[in-house]
């Protein structure tokens, strides 16, 4: 029986069976004591042995992180902080581990469990984050079909930039030392695909293709960014979810993300109590209140433009400089969530040279039609933005940024016939688990992480 169901026992049971890894052993001349965790919840089930059992003797030899297989009896347990524990008539080793296994019980920092991605689910802190993110791949998609949106698998390997940043991993099956060549550069044409294909960064593009389709529809997929920053809130494999609604304008596309950050918040408050009350007690104190406060709390906006009025006037002393035109840096979002509104804030109407060619552009010919939306020690969690379904509008923004249109003729067919008022945004996967977690680094929150120079595993 898997502990999850058992440690949520009502009463006593004879005769049960548990398989699982050891976490810590303690052995005296005549009792045995083991903590087991099989993964399905983060607590461990203390196993009793005494000298009836029949290897009694070999009991002492098992080593922290042995796998092992235990049958007896769920009683009431003397010992603070646990209901049940088992007392055992029979154990048999499955594989033993020896002295040499390298999550010995002792506080390992997150930088050496890193280096051993491949045994740190094993440990407290990684069993609680996959859990967390387990049950929030779950929550993502109820949330969606209880909408009745439509969940689009969209193309990893794409020849289009959907973001316009050149952060394509490039994909290709040319002999590197001697690819084919065209008047001195490479003939992609003669490549697997005949094009010059990456694998994407986004599956927007397509997820609006089907969204004048379908209404309303989602993405939650892989995606890939070759952007050469080491920071603790980048990874180059990371996941997103990606809606798209049509007849929607950007206060539409703010409040569906609204609703969908707090579904997930309050999601993970009822299923994963546990393993959120450890992240609370050891990863981020207050991190309990300061969720249960999102899960009904109003989210507020500013303008980008009142955004950058806000730090200006703040008296602080920026890294990056602060001027209208340029990009908000994370300490500049950390800055007007966590000093300004004290919880999440969505930054719309961005300057349209900061932002992608597909946003659609403001009245004032200035600003497009994005947000962002900020939260407190992540940053940017969510961005998004109203799309330009104004062909022409869109055709005229291609031509100034230098892309052919014909290069995204079938983007643009969608503008051709049937066009609509159409928003989406895409969620980073590994920030929501940052975020509600507590976890400190992109790293820490995903199984295998990629990034510069990391693609061990
Ligand atoms: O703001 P981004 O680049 O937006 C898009 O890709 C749009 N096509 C989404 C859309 O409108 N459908 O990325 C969206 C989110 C960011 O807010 C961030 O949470 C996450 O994806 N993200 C990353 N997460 C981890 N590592 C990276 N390198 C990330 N880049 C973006
Ligand atoms: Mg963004």
């Amino acid at each position: 029986m898997r502990l999850k169901k058992l440690l949520a026992a009502e009463a006593p049971q004879q005769n049960v069976e548990v398989r699982g890894w050891v976490r810590t052993l303690r052995a005296s001349k005549e009792v045995c004591f083991i903590e087991l965790n099989d993964g399905s919840c983060f607590a461990s089930l203390q196993l009793v042995a005494d000298r009836t059992v029949d290897n009694f003797a070999e009991l002492a030899h098992i080593g922290t992180g042995a796998c092992i297989k235990a049958s007896g009896d769920l009683v009431d347990s003397p010992a603070k902080g646990q209901r049940w524990e088992l007392h055992i008539k029979k154990l048999n080793v499955i594989g033993n581990a020896d002295p040499s296994y390298p999550l010995q019980k002792k506080r390992h920092s997150f930088e050496y469990l890193r280096s051993i991605a491949h045994l740190r689910p094993r440990s407290n802190t990684f069993g609680a984050v996959f859990r967390l993110r387990n049950a929030l791949s779950y929550a993502v998609h109820q949330f969606f079909q209880q909408r009745d949106f439509l969940y689009v698998h969209t193309p990893i390997i794409t020849a289009s930039d959907c973001e316009g940043a050149g952060e394509l991993f490039r994909v290709t099956t040319l002999d590197p030392a001697n690819p084919p060549k065209n008047n001195g550069s490479i003939d992609w044409q003669k490549d697997f695909f005949g094009a010059r294909t990456g694998l994407t960064v986004s599956g927007q593009l397509q997820g609006e293709l089907f969204a004048t389709a379908f209404s309303d529809i989602y993405t939650f997929g892989p995606t890939f960014r070759a952007e050469n920053s080491n920071t603790s809130r980048h990874a180059s494999e990371f996941w997103m979810i990606e809606p798209e609604i049509a007849f929607a304008n950007l206060g539409d596309d703010c409040q569906l993300a609204e609703d969908f950050l707090r579904y997930l918040v309050k999601y993970a408050l009822e299923h994963c109590a546990e393993d959120l009350q450890f992240f609370n007690d050891r990863i981020e104190k207050g991190l309990l209140d300061k969720l249960t406060a999102l899960a009904d709390a109003t989210f507020s906006t500013m303008t980008y433009t009142e955004a950058i009025e806000q730090l200006k006037n703040s008296g602080q002393n920026f890294e990056f400089p602060v001027e209208w035109g340029l990009d908000l840096q994370s300490e500049h979002e950390r800055y007007l969530c966590e000093q300004v509104v004290n919880g999440p804030l969505f930054v719309t109407d961005y300057p349209k040279e900061i932002k992608a060619f597909y946003m659609r552009a403001n009245e004032d010919g200035k600003t497009v039609a994005a947000m962002d939306l900020l939260v407190p020690r992540v940053g940017e969690i969510i961005g998004g933005s109203q799309r330009e379904e104004r062909l022409d509008v869109l055709t005229a923004r291609m031509e100034e940024l230098d892309m052919a249109p014909q290069s995204l003729d079938w983007y643009l067919d969608i503008r051709r016939w049937g066009s609509c008022p159409h928003a989406g945004f895409g969620l980073g996967f590994e920030r929501l688990i940052m975020y509600l977690s507590g976890m400190e680094n992109i790293r820490d929150v995903i199984p295998f992480p990629r990034t510069p120079g990391h693609a061990e595993f």
